[in-house]
């Protein structure tokens, strides 16, 4: 949903987990664990660098039995799988990989409503899907989509043979991008983790595929972020990753699953010891978004919360990272008792903003913190909060497709030596080591 929206996102070694087996479950292993290659993209106001975005994405695999490899956002606020078509000759397409039809043994192409396309059709369906500022238009096969490469072998595999990690769906193939946002971005595509009802079909769904079809112990996928750029960032389906949580999972149920959102009630939001005077009536609510970099907040309130979370940094130092400056608390009250409690490390934006007061001559360093404002929707209502990147990175999140719930427990985050003796992924555009240097504002 909001995947572009104004986005400007070791190895523990060992189990901390303790207390980790609740109400008689045994954690499954998960059937894939896929590392995330992560984006920066800086975000330009009056010719200097104010932030960044941030996208996550790793690799799967389309087609039998040669695989065709693409990265993908793995994105909870959508719910289709994209990849761009090599029928699509613009530049913003050939500058990603694009998947050629003829080399798999296993599309079929298909109508919206399943159908296969008939032999003598002269047209095809097309859809269109809005991804925040940008736009795909594409037409549909049936495929075969792996979590994890498989040798190609010389006959067509038929589908469950090739491992618990494939598994099919429709899949849109992309025949126009939008310059923005993608022509920006290292990702070919998009793989959307919605709940069903989100997607045109619940055959578009690719857990929900998986969830069905694969005999799944756990129909469940988790979301690590890393802290450290060293250490991957995962994503794991069919369970969660145990060596990932530093406290049992705390499971919330989602809330009017019907809209397709992970979307949880949320009950307040204290931010600074401050109960914001929004929530009384019941009808906020919370959406976990592994597409969107920053915390979103109903634009009613953004202005009170950046007021609450600012702070003065004494003494005025040259440079600093606002995100390792102390600030206060911010609080998302859930249903059933759980909190998701974010700190200045995770709201902070990194860049301070310096006050020049011309009159006085003097000046003041402030750290604020980065919010998006969510302007009111159809669906998502008034009062939507996003738990983007911030909220993920400190916990670590479960999704439970079958029980519809969210599961939150502390991440356990990489130690400062904790690198991989191999890279497992790739990071583009980093912003350069060392804190930036404050912007300045005349009042
Ligand atoms: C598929 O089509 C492309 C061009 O559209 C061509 O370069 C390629 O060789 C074809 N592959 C096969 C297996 O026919
Ligand atoms: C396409 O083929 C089907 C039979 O396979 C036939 O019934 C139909 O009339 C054909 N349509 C056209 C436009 O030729
Ligand atoms: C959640 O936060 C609220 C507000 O600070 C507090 O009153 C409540 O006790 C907290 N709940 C838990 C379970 O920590
Ligand atoms: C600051 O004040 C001086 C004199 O009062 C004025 O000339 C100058 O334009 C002001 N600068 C800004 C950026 O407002
Ligand atoms: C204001 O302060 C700066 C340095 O802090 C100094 O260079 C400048 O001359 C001062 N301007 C006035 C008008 O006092």
């Amino acid at each position: 949903m909001t995947l572009f929206a104004s986005m400007f996102k070791l190895f523990a070694g060992l189990a901390v987990a303790n207390g980790l087996v609740r109400e008689g479950t045994v954690p499954v292993n998960p059937v894939a664990t896929i590392p995330l290659d992560k984006q920066y993209v800086p975000v330009i106001r009056n010719n200097k660098i104010v932030s960044y975005k941030t996208a996550y994405f790793g690799k799967i695999h389309v087609g039998m039995p040669r695989q065709q490899t693409f990265t993908v956002v793995f994105d909870t606020g959508s719910a289709h799988l994209f990849v761009p078509s090599a029928t699509c000759n613009t530049e913003t397409c050939t500058r990603h990989r694009r998947f050629f039809r003829n080399e798999s043994g296993t599309a079929v192409d298909i109508d919206h409503d399943g159908n296969p396309v008939k032999k003598n059709s002269t047209r095809r369906d097309q859809v269109n899907i809005a991804f925040g500022t940008g736009e795909v238009t594409g037409e549909f096969v049936r495929e075969t989509v792996c979590l994890s490469p498989h040798e190609p072998s010389t006959e067509v595999a038929p589908l469950g043979s090739a491992g618990k990690d494939c598994t099919e769906l429709r899949v849109i193939l992309a025949s126009e991008m939008t310059k923005e946002p993608f022509m920006t971005f290292e990702f070919d595509g998009v793989l959307g983790l919605g709940l069903a009802s989100l997607a045109v079909d619940p055959e578009f769904s690719f857990f929900g595929q998986m969830a069905k079809m694969n005999g799944l112990k756990e129909q469940t996928f988790g979301y690590f972020l890393s802290r450290s750029d060293s250490v991957p960032s995962e994503i794991s389906f069919g369970g969660h990753d145990a060596r990932r949580l530093a406290s049992p999972l705390q499971w919330v149920p989602v809330h009017k699953p019907e809209l397709g959102y992970w979307q949880l009630r949320l009950l307040g939001v204290i931010v600074a010891g401050e109960r914001l005077p929004l929530c009384e009536e019941g009808d906020c609510v919370a959406i976990a978004d592994t597409g969107t970099s920053l915390l979103g907040a109903p634009r009613a309130v953004t202005q009170r919360m950046h007021w609450l979370l600012a702070r003065k940094v004494p003494e005025n130092p040259a440079e600093i990272d606002c995100r390792t400056f102390p600030g206060p608390e911010l609080i998302f009250q859930l249903e059933d008792g759980v909190n998701v409690t974010i700190g200045a490390e995770d709201y902070s934006r990194a860049t301070g903003m310096r006050v020049l007061n011309n009159k006085t001559n003097s000046s003041q360093l402030i750290c604020r913190a980065s919010l998006l404002p969510v302007d009111d929707g159809e669906v998502l209502g008034p009062k939507a909060f996003i738990l983007g990147e911030p909220a993920l990175r400190k916990y670590y999140t479960a999704y439970d497709w079958k029980r519809q719930r969210i599961g939150f427990g502390l991440s356990v985050q990489p130690k400062p030596e904790e690198v991989p003796a191999e890279p497992r992924h790739s990071i583009y555009g980093a912003p350069p080591s060392g804190p930036p240097t404050p912007t300045e504002v005349v009042v």
